[in-house]
């Protein structure tokens, strides 16, 4: 805006010194003689040179404003813009923040590789010794107990398979309080499969673990039938 006024005053400079100049540069007619022709057309040409120039002046001045316009519009642009960066910044950098804090929880784990587990005469934890995933070391594979390490909401998800009996049976349980029961009965030989999944709200601390009932077989080998998982959704 400065630069735009500086120039204006420099231009009107100019101007004032070019008419200057055509006045004191004359009519090329010898001091002294008078022409009322040429006095007429001198002073009707400055009248129009200072029409002209005022004209210009004024265009000047209006661009001159348009330009300020427009530059204030930019800066305002440019604030919002700022603004939002900065915001977004700050977004960007509490997600990572969360993230970061954020506890990783996730464990999948086979039954066995030895084949037949059970009948036994009492109900039994059972204890899921091929672990596949443990992150954050929440379950343990020498108990079979998944213990939450924050409040939150956690995905579990189990099963039972048999191809001796033609009946099973597994229990969900939360603490000391049985949470889901499992069975299947095929009414004759060959294979029995059932599993299902739960959504639970756990305290820190909070056991969840799985438990074969009495009378009831499960059989795992290799191919990895039965599989006990689970991970936090989100802490609370
Ligand atoms: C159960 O399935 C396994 C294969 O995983 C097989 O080796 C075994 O013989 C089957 N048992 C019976 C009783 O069918």
């Amino acid at each position: 805006m400065r630069r735009a006024a500086v120039f204006l005053a420099l231009l009107l400079c100019l101007l004032w010194t070019g008419a200057q100049g055509e006045d004191g540069g004359g009519t090329g007619k010898k001091e002294g003689e008078f022409d009322i022709q040429g006095a007429h057309d001198q002073s009707s040409s400055q009248t129009q040179m200072r029409t002209d120039l005022w004209a210009e002046l004024k265009e000047l001045r209006d661009m001159a404003i348009e330009h300020r316009i427009k530059i204030q519009r930019l800066e305002q642009d440019n604030t919002v813009l700022e603004t939002r960066m900065s915001s977004s910044e700050k977004e960007v950098e509490e997600v990572k923040r969360e993230n970061a804090d954020r506890p990783q929880v996730a464990f999948s784990a086979g039954l066995t590789d030895a084949g037949a587990v059970g009948p036994f005469t009492t109900d039994i934890t059972l204890k899921y010794s091929k672990v596949f995933t443990n992150i954050g070391q929440a379950y343990s594979p020498t108990t079979g107990i998944f213990t939450a390490p924050v409040r939150g909401v956690y995905y579990f998800r189990f099963n039972a398979w048999e191809n001796r009996s033609a009946e099973t049976g597994v229990q969900l349980f939360h603490n000391n309080h049985k949470k889901m029961g499992l069975y299947d009965y095929n009414g004759g030989s060959g294979r029995v499969s059932t599993s299902n999944s739960m959504v639970l709200q756990l305290e820190k601390g909070d056991v969840v673990y799985i438990v074969l009932l009495s009378s009831y077989p499960v059989y795992d080998d290799s191919n990895n039938y039965i599989i006990f998982s689970g991970f936090l959704l989100f802490p609370q």
